[in-house]
């Protein structure tokens, strides 16, 4: 069963963010309310503002302005009350290399003063299945293992809240099918995520909703399956062949008003439903429109 929403005060709530680095905006005017029990997939392109708006829910970045509230404390006076509540796995490991695996969760559990250090060490070692690994030096882990450490070091104080920021970036694909079900698992015990990533799969895969970020700000916002349907429609067609002919089918396709898109080799029509008779050449492969359609259209950006 996936996770509903409750009424109680939000986990998250961000009005009118804004944060420069001298020249860059790199959140500008945004507007984030994330309920409880859900999974929120923060989706944007490199450079959209989102690990940026991770380090204002956790106070390691002030914001020039706006409100930023966790629960019910208020950023960045709150931050202290705020960050004993969330699990926070930075984009960038972290990880003290020069101890074993169970140390660097005792040295958290003891820094979020947890009671029982070594019941949260075991605790958070079972749920990422590093319990084999945990005398070994951190150095020694793969790529996939260090992910799971940070994910592992985020819960010693189990935490309502955990934000995640690119949780399998630069991972092979079976590994992060991997730290997917890991995560699936804690959202479906009811913690409230909020997961930035920049790959589609991921966000269509773990995200009861997805808030797509360009440029600083929340640009769409809704369950994967209401993106599609309002920003793409049902269907895409996929057509490849020589540059000459898929410039002369996208000019016509563009004149019965579809999008059309790059797609790789190919190009993709988008709302390939709503063509009139022959707009659509035959040999085009019709599939159902996907969040990639959606987050090409809106943010102008080819997918990963
Ligand atoms: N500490 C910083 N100093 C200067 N510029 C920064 C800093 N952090 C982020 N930026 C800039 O802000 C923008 C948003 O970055 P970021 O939040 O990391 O985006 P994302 O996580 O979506 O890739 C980028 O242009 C980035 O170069
Ligand atoms: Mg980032």
């Amino acid at each position: 069963m996936t996770a509903a929403a409750d009424n109680r005060s939000p986990a998250i709530s961000v009005r009118g963010a804004v944060k420069r680095f001298g020249p860059i905006t790199a959140v500008d005017g945004l507007d984030l309310e994330v309920p409880r029990g859900i999974c929120l997939g923060l989706l944007g392109p490199n450079g959209a503002g989102k690990s940026t708006t991770m380090r204002l829910l956790t106070g390691q970045a002030i914001a020039n302005d706006g409100e930023i509230r966790v629960f019910e404390h208020e950023l960045p006076g709150d931050s202290k009350q705020a960050r004993a509540r969330m699990g926070v796995v930075p984009q960038l490991d972290n990880l003290d290399v020069d101890v074993t695996v169970e140390d660097n969760l005792a040295v958290y559990s003891r820094l979020y003063r947890v009671g029982d250090v070594r019941a949260a060490v075991d605790r958070s070692l079972a749920i990422a299945r590093l319990a084999d690994r945990r005398r070994e030096a951190v150095d020694k882990l793969s790529g996939g293992m260090r992910r799971r450490l940070l994910l592992a070091r985020g819960l010693v104080h189990e935490p309502e809240l955990l934000l995640l920021d690119e949780p399998t970036v630069g991972l092979d694909p079976q590994i992060r099918t991997e730290l997917w079900s890991l995560i699936d698992g804690l959202r479906t015990r009811g913690k409230t995520i909020l997961m930035s990533t920049h790959y589609i799969e991921e966000a269509e895969r773990l995200a009861d909703e997805v808030a797509v970020m360009h440029h600083g700000k929340v640009i769409a916002r809704a369950t994967p399956a209401a993106l599609i349907a309002e920003h793409a429609g049902r269907e895409t067609a996929e057509l490849y062949g020589p540059p000459d002919r898929l410039a002369e089918v996208r000019a016509l396709a563009e004149s019965e008003g579809l999008t059309v898109r790059p797609a790789g080799p190919a190009i993709a029509i988008v709302g390939s439903e709503n063509a009139r008779n022959g707009a659509i050449p035959e040999d085009a492969i019709r599939r159902a429109a996907t969040l990639e359609d959606v987050f090409v259209i809106l943010t102008g950006e080819e997918a990963e």
